[in-house]
């Protein structure tokens, strides 16, 4: 069942990933340049037969479909991993008679499968074995909301609970809660639907799905990798962010202490914001970039020239009024208390309009911290008084969960909670 359909014994993705260490490169690459690399590599030097560079390009077209992310370790993939082109977040309300015994055995078959199917093999029982083959740097990232660590029998940290209410939320019910988080990414969207088919086909006896949205960013190879994703409004979004892999991001990300369940794991804010497209179209340019105080074309703050050039908020026009006004999003979602950060890796989303509109898109807006109350809320609080984009933005979902830690090979997601 996890062989390759008509294969030699020795698929195109052995050759090329050769291993873990590629495996490893697959997870802090992008696709891109894992195709670059990797193709480059299966071609001995002074061997350009015909058939090996025909190979080569072979290899090069079907990079994507095949780079691998590692799903057993310390950490869950989906996180620190370069943000994929498709996103889906699902949650599942656990069905009343699911104890602590039948979490456990919920997750470890779910860890199963998450486990296999990012690997590029088929989970067990798979009627479709065939589209388990391309997994497309698929990640599979569990969450557990409020209502699962306590069937669990765990001790929640104080900030798993709902968001305080703000005033400009007008959230609806249908994108809020929920016991579980499956959040899948993937650079296929064929990926993305195989893998979510599965895991709810095997969460079937013990939770239902309470809600289901999907995100796209640009395609895989669409851009170099690294570029800042563009949301929906034009904007460079996520030029300021911890970098994974940095001590900054460990501290600002990771959960240590208590309680000891999810050391090593992280909490995730899902708010779906939506973003009044007809109205941001009635803005000029200078109003548009004035909103957040950056350029739309570069991303630059509007004192300097380039992306990541700091910011000069002392910085007058010459009628005195501060270049970056006292109202944009930049200034308001930045914290003057050190640690007051989060680790943002939204998604856009783009649904049917309803009768008499022409859109209905916003921002999956996702972020990661080691303590919400302490990072997400107060910044949150703040755009919540102040800040101009919330006149072309509601957030109309929320929802929170704990990201518990990674397992290792045989171990299962959730482990050390129940
Ligand atoms: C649809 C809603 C939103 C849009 C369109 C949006 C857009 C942007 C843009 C264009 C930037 C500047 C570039 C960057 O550094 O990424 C930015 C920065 C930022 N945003 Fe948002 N944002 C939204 C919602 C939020 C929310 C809900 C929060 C947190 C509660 C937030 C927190 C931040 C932070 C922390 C920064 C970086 C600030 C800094 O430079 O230090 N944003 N956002």
């Amino acid at each position: 069942m996890t062989g390759e359909p008509g294969g030699s014994g020795f698929s195109r993705r052995q050759l090329l990933l050769g291993g873990a260490a590629a495996a490893g490169a697959a997870s802090v690459l992008g696709g891109q340049a894992i195709g670059g690399a990797l193709a480059g590599a299966a071609v001995a030097p002074g061997a350009a037969t015909t058939a090996s560079v025909a190979h080569s390009a072979a290899a090069r077209e079907t990079a994507v479909g095949e780079a691998v992310v590692p799903f057993h370790g310390a950490r869950q993939a989906g996180i620190e991993t370069p943000p994929q082109a498709h996103a889906r977040f699902i949650a599942l309300d656990l069905v009343p008679e699911v104890d602590a015994a039948a979490i456990r055995r919920m997750l470890r078959v779910l860890s199963d499968d998450a486990a296999r199917i990012t690997q590029g093999r088929a989970p067990l029982a798979d009627t479709e074995p065939e589209l388990a083959l391309m997994p497309a740097r698929l990640t599979v990232t569990f969450g557990f909301g409020p209502g699962l660590v306590e069937r669990a029998g765990g001790t929640a940290p104080a900030w798993l609970r709902p968001l305080p209410a703000f005033g400009i939320d007008r959230l609806r019910p249908e994108f809020g809660g929920g016991d579980l988080l499956v959040h899948l990414g993937a650079d296929d969207p064929v990926s993305v639907a195989h893998a979510a088919r599965m895991l709810l086909k095997d969460s079937r006896s013990f939770a239902s799905v309470r809600w289901s949205q999907q995100g796209f960013r640009r395609a895989a190879g669409a851009e170099a990798s690294g570029s800042t994703m563009r949301n929906l409004f034009g904007q460079l979004d996520g030029t300021v962010n911890p970098a994974p892999g940095t001590a900054d991001f460990d501290e600002l990300v990771w959960h240590t202490g208590d309680p000891d369940w999810l050391a090593g794991g992280t909490s995730m804010v899902l708010r779906r914001i939506a973003m009044d497209l007809d109205g941001w179209d009635r803005v000029d340019r200078p109003g548009r970039e004035a909103s957040v105080g950056r350029k739309l074309g570069s991303g630059a703050p509007l004192t300097g020239e380039r992306e990541h050039d700091e910011p000069d908020f002392a910085a007058l026009t010459p009628v005195g009024f501060p270049v970056i006004g006292d109202f944009s999003h930049l200034r308001r979602s930045r914290g003057e208390v050190p640690g007051e950060r989060i680790f943002r890796r939204g998604y856009n989303y783009d649904e049917s309009p309803a009768d008499g509109e022409v859109s209905d898109a916003g921002l999956l807006f996702a972020s990661y911290q080691a303590d919400i109350d302490r990072q997400f809320v107060p910044i949150q609080r703040r755009l919540d008084e102040l800040d101009l984009l919330n006149e072309w933005t509601t957030p109309i979902g929320s929802a929170v969960f704990a990201i518990p830690p990674g397992c290792a090979e045989g171990g299962y997601v959730g482990e050390t909670l129940v």
